[in-house]
């Protein structure tokens, strides 16, 4: 039996680099060899695998069946015995794999169009997800149970209007609406973040709803927050769930209790302490959102514009200059490092947190593998998703809509 990790190895998936149509069809037909979907990827994975054979040298027979079974050395392997199939759009760095594996799920499909995410979807789940979903053909898409996507949110010119989902050509989700309408999976899994509610003066989230409605799904949605499920992270997604003949009851989801950021810290790190002058306030506001607000960095007083007797306030103006205790939840992550990573007052010290720290506060597992690039990692677990909500709420799904016992 052929070792995953000694076959990436001698395809030097690792210096690959360019977006890889070839290795997603080669990884997508290896995990999928066994099952009813493996004709999606046969011929193009075959013609791949006649290509890469030479250079191969562990394989002695020219054909792949003769590689096969893999011996699959990842983090995150498919379950041995499925019980239920989903597709993974817009999969970042398989925020939705995780728990959905977990839950006996297999994954049969990936999308992602940015080569970092992809790479490291890659090594850890051994699947280079196909990129673009505009330019997908979807009739490699199989059929499947549960489709996931946390798609990016984009207004739609005519909101609604037309006939059928036409009006949403040109954007991401027409392409999520295609699929749908192909495969009609029993369960459309959606997620996004909480502004989706009202952009575009609300019409975004309507029209979703109405052209899932026309394809014949019942429609629930709620927005859900990370601090609910056990993470010290106020992070605040809406969650839309679509189902052919019952309406899911989010009010059954499980929640645990909430923690402090205090207890998800790391012992030792290169911590990233604040070197500048800030204060530290005795009184330490709890917010409604579980936030503790703890100090500000000392920033210019601003005086134009600001009510007499407010002007410090003015320094908390932008969230960079806000200190939040370990006491509380942690501000959501935002995907680009740059828009401000909060800084925190812990054990007498205000830092940020680490890389490892951030995956943490996400529910990623301690065996996720990261890439050696820092403003990627942030920018991918920023984009990510709380493992922990999105396991929740599949354990309903599977429990509500699939009729399966977890
Ligand atoms: C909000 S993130 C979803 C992250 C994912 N749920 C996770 O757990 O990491 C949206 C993702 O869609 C990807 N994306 C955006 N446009 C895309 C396209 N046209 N085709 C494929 N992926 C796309 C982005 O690169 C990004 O990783």
């Amino acid at each position: 039996m052929i070792k995953y990790s000694k076959l990436r190895e001698k395809l030097k998936v690792d210096s690959l680099n360019a977006n890889s149509e070839d290795l997603a069809f080669f990884t997508h037909y290896l995990h999928n060899h066994k099952n009813g979907v493996s004709k999606s990827y046969e011929k193009k994975a075959k013609e791949y695998f006649q290509v890469i054979n030479e250079n191969l040298d562990i394989i002695c027979e020219p054909e792949i069946q003769a590689m096969l079974p893999i011996k699959w050395d990842i983090p995150f392997p498919s379950s041995e015995t499925p019980d239920f199939t989903f597709i993974d759009l817009f999969a970042g760095i398989g925020g939705f794999r995780i728990p959905l594996q977990e839950l006996g799920g297999n994954c049969v499909f990936s999308s992602e169009f940015n080569y970092h995410a992809q790479r490291a979807y890659e090594l850890n789940f051994g699947e280079f997800p196909f990129g673009d979903i505009t330019k997908i053909n979807i009739d490699i898409v199989p059929k499947h149970d549960i489709l996931c996507a946390g798609f990016p949110c984009q207004p739609f010119s005519i909101s609604g209007k037309m006939k059928g989902f036409e009006d949403t050509r040109g954007t991401l989700i027409y392409h999520v609406f295609k699929i749908i309408e192909k495969h009609e999976p029993q369960v459309v899994f959606l997620e996004n973040v909480k502004h989706l509610v009202y952009h575009d003066n609300k019409r975004t989230l309507a029209t979703i709803i109405q052209h899932l409605e026309e394809l014949g799904y019942i429609v629930s949605k709620k927005v859900l927050n990370a601090s609910d499920f056990g993470l010290p992270q106020n992070r605040e997604r809406i969650i839309i769930i679509g189902h052919k003949k019952t309406k899911f009851d989010f009010s059954k989801i499980k929640k645990k209790s909430k923690s402090s950021l205090k207890n998800f810290l790391d012992k030792d790190n290169n911590f990233e302490y604040l070197e500048e002058s800030y204060t530290i306030l005795e009184d330490q506001k709890v917010q409604v959102s579980g936030l503790v607000f703890a100090g500000y960095r000392n920033k210019t007083i601003r005086k134009a514009g600001v009510r007499p007797g407010t002007e410090h306030l003015s320094r908390v103006h932008k969230q960079p200059n806000r200190i939040y205790s370990t006491e509380g939840v942690h501000p959501a992550l935002p995907s680009q490092e740059s828009s401000g990573r909060f800084w925190i007052w812990h054990e007498n010290k205000v830092r940020k947190l680490t890389i490892q720290e951030c995956y943490r506060i996400m529910g990623f597992p301690q065996d996720f593998k990261l890439l050696n690039n820092k403003a990627e990692l942030y920018k991918q677990i920023g984009n990510s998703v709380a493992i922990p909500m999105i396991k929740s709420v599949t354990e309903q799904i599977k429990i509500q809509l699939l009729k399966k016992e977890i």
